[in-house]
């Protein structure tokens, strides 16, 4: 007698669907500790491999087309593969890929940073978000002679020492692997949304030099950051005489052309960007005050902070970057993107509804999240923040059972996303939100199934 059909897992469809992407982690885990190049592409049993990736869409080594909300962990706005960008890029690559010199583009890629960013009185290119909320660092001790700096819980800068601490949960107490106690002492947290609390440490601690954070929220607006706290805190470090740095690796150039600076109307001292500045290439930048950056100038007699770097300013990034700016100047790819990803979190909201799922989506621009379990009043506008932005429901410890299905069912329904959330870009359009939604409501099904959703 055959045996009894039982339904198969989510696991084992995503097992079946993906067979050549198995096979090829099998020889990553050979190369790689457990065969991934970065954290969030770990995704068990094996991750997907993207063969290419154009516009909205990426396509992988199995034969799937996806919806891609990952957006290049951030850093595609106009769509991957812009015909722009690219035209730029291959003009560029045949003239050369690394000059060893100053080169015109750079230039060029410094001047859009200054003109859409009002912060950028002088701009330094280095290679990676990381790199720059490190060199903004350095340079804010060379400035203010103290060592410390404020930061906020769930906030995240970069994998360097100084950074890295409170940036996931649990945020008190925690050690952090590899980091001695001493280096992590150079590092204050206090919870985002809190004035009361900065003030206090400001006050108590003379050795912090500078407060830094994602301007819209850790992790892309986890627990959203709005205006006013901004305002206070550009208030607070004023009165305290202690720098404000912005790190707008994230929220640069896509949540305003001129970033969380341009849309509040605030002028921080230092600003850290990346992403989207290189186009979707790898690059990063500092921009600030002249007088701040000037530690970076040979003049005799004061310090300089050291900073060489193989690949700052380079070509490629500078031409993507230059291309994609000059796009981004005219305000419509983040017109655009933030119009998707409003339409998006209203029609998730809507499918949440309609399934009686306990699922919420919340989020401004072009981000979305996703909080599962959620007991609270249904939202009724896109200002909405679940919790009343309490840090320990909208970003605590996250259920990594939950979030590996949850990743497979929508990848098996053709949508690619970043845990439980994602960002829109300027290439996606009505119909690619109305088929993510159908895919949506399918991976709760197959979450239902399971007794996950
Ligand atoms: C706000 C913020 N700062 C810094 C970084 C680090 O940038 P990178 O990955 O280029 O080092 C990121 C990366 O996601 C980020 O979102």
């Amino acid at each position: 007698m055959p045996a009894m059909a039982t339904q198969a897992t989510i696991r084992q469809r995503f097992e079946a669907e993906f067979p050549n992407a198995r096979k090829i982690f099998a020889q990553a885990q050979e190369v790689f500790p457990q065969g991934v190049t970065h954290d969030l592409r770990y995704l068990e049993p094996f991750p997907i491999y993207i063969d290419r990736a154009e516009g909205a869409y990426k396509w992988d080594v199995d034969g799937h087309r996806f919806i891609d909300f990952w957006s290049g962990h951030g850093s595609i706005l106009l769509g991957h593969s812009h015909p722009e960008v690219v035209g730029a890029v291959q003009k560029q690559v045949a003239r050369g890929t690394h000059l060893g010199a100053c080169h015109e583009l750079e230039i060029e890629w410094g001047r859009w940073v200054q003109k859409l960013m009002p912060s950028a009185e002088k701009v330094r290119f280095v290679s990676s978000g990381t790199e720059a909320t490190l060199m903004a660092l350095r340079l804010s001790r060379l400035f203010t002679g103290r060592s410390k700096v404020l930061k906020f819980a769930g906030h995240f800068h970069g994998w360097h020492d100084y950074l890295v601490p409170a940036a996931d949960p649990p945020y008190e107490g925690a050690s952090i692997p590899g980091l001695p106690a001493e280096v992590a002492g150079f590092t204050v947290v206090v919870p985002p949304n809190d004035a009361d609390a900065v003030d206090r440490a400001l006050a108590s601690d003379p050795d912090i030099g500078c407060v830094i954070l994602e301007p819209t929220g850790g992790h892309f607006g986890a627990v959203p950051i709005r205006g006013p706290f901004l305002h206070a805190l550009r208030d607070l470090t004023r009165k305290h005489g202690r720098l404000l740095i912005f790190d707008e690796v994230i929220s640069g150039f896509r949540v305003h052309p001129g970033g969380a600076q341009g849309l509040y109307g605030i002028t921080p001292d230092l600003t850290t960007l990346a992403k989207i500045l290189a186009g979707g290439l790898p690059g990063g930048c500092l921009a600030g005050r002249a007088d701040i950056l000037a530690s970076l100038e040979f003049r005799p007699g004061k310090p300089k902070m050291k900073h060489p770097g193989t690949f700052n300013a380079n070509p490629l990034s500078a031409a993507a970057g230059c291309a994609t700016l000059r796009l981004v100047a005219t305000g419509e790819p983040v017109r655009h993107a933030s119009e998707m990803g409003k339409l998006l979190r209203q029609r998730l909201n809507r499918l949440f509804e309609e399934k009686g799922c306990d699922w919420v989506a919340y989020g401004e621009f072009s981000g979305w999240k996703l909080l599962p379990g959620y007991r609270g009043p249904r939202p009724t506008g896109d200002d909405f923040v679940p919790y009343s932005g309490a840090l320990d429901k909208l970003d605590g410890p996250k259920n990594p059972a939950l979030t590996h299905a949850f990743r497979q069912a929508m990848l098996l329904n053709g949508v690619d996303l970043a845990g439980l959330g994602g960002m829109t870009t300027a290439a996606h359009v009505e119909s690619d939100i109305d088929r993510a939604i159908a895919a949506f409501s399918n991976a709760l099904d197959l979450l239902r199934e399971e007794a996950l959703a």
